[in-house]
């Protein structure tokens, strides 16, 4: 008996004390070398898998750490990167990291989240797994909404119903806040933009939109992202043998395809690992943001847009 709890002791022990083991200057040569050599599959070598583990730990909240998770798949970085989401779902790395705890298979921890998290917090997360167009990401939104109530707005208030050219037009002539309009664009577009100093490189960058588009047709870019959509964003379907499903923007060279995710994180292919690709027939970017902001939001954040100009 005394044994066992000896034994216990020693295992928690040994627990705790790998737990709070800290990366060494090894760990972070070995992880190197691994990237450096394209090792990226390190399942079979409990020494690299240890290094990559710390190393990744190390890394948590800083540079690189994003890509380190997703280029090792380092799994024992899931409850990390759930945390991370739940504290604070409109952080500018949560949509990557909602991204990644789908590559890791944690599907699960997302689904948890949803429905044991505080409303407001829950929504946003949605929001976030709306982003991911693979098949178990609708699937895990479908049985959310099941129990869900209709979304929210930001604000509260009535969000803007438009749809006809006469409303748009209306809108048009209206000034808005641009202030107001990038808080409203640093909630709900820069996952997929970068506008000036902020946001993610995955849509068109609209750092200078307001020199290319007037204000009409921000307005019909936001309400109907389907009815123009550019052709270097076209979303693909890539169904692969080792990587499961991928969403996104596909870019080709030699024996490689590179599917640029939402969320900033991209996957290498081999040609030759591709099973099935096909064309979206829907925009990347999600109808009916609009309906997730107030009429003056929308104005607000269309007179931040246009203001976005050539230097
Ligand atoms: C999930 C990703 C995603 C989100 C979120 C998103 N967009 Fe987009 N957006 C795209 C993609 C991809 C394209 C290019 C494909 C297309 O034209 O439909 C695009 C195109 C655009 C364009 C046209 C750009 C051009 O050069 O013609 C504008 C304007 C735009 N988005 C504004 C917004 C605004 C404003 C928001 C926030 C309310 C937003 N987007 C949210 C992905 C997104």
């Amino acid at each position: 008996m005394k044994n066992i709890f000896a034994n216990l002791l020693f295992a928690l022990f040994v627990n705790i004390a790998f737990a709070e083991e800290e990366a060494s200057p090894k760990d972070r040569l070995i992880v190197e070398t691994l990237t450096r050599l394209e090792r990226f599959d390190i399942s079979g070598n409990e020494k690299w898998k240890g290094a990559v583990e710390r190393y990744a730990r190390s890394l948590r909240g800083k540079e690189g750490y994003f890509e380190l998770v997703d280029q090792f798949s380092v799994k024992a970085e899931a409850p990390a990167l759930i945390q991370f989401v739940k504290r604070d779902p409109s952080a500018a790395d949560a949509a990557k990291a909602v991204q990644l705890l789908f590559r890791l298979g944690h599907e699960q921890s997302i689904t948890n989240a949803l429905a044991t998290g505080p409303k407001g917090k829950a929504d946003a997360i949605a929001k976030l797994v709306g982003f991911i167009q693979t098949p178990e990401a609708k699937k895990l939104l479908e049985e959310y909404r099941v129990t869900d109530k209709p979304a929210s707005t930001i604000a509260g208030a009535a969000p803007a119903l438009l749809a006809t050219p006469e409303d748009i037009a209306l809108l048009a002539k209206r000034k808005g806040d641009p202030v107001s309009g990038k808080a409203v664009f640093q909630k709900l577009c820069f996952a997929c933009h970068k506008a000036g100093d902020v946001g993610i490189d995955f849509g068109p960058g609209l750092s200078e939109i307001g020199s290319k588009l007037p204000k009409t047709e921000l307005y019909l870019a936001i309400v109907k992202p389907n009815a123009g959509i550019s052709f270097d964003y076209e979303g693909w379907v890539v169904e692969t043998r080792q990587n499961g499903v991928l969403a996104g923007i596909v870019s080709e060279s030699d024996e490689k395809l590179t599917v640029r995710m939402i969320g900033g994180v991209s996957q290498k292919v081999n040609n030759s690992d591709v099973l099935k690709r096909e064309k979206m027939k829907l925009s990347l970017m999600p109808e009916g943001l609009h309906l997730a902001m107030s009429e003056e939001e929308l104005v607000d954040l269309v007179e931040f847009l246009a203001g976005l100009k050539k230097k």
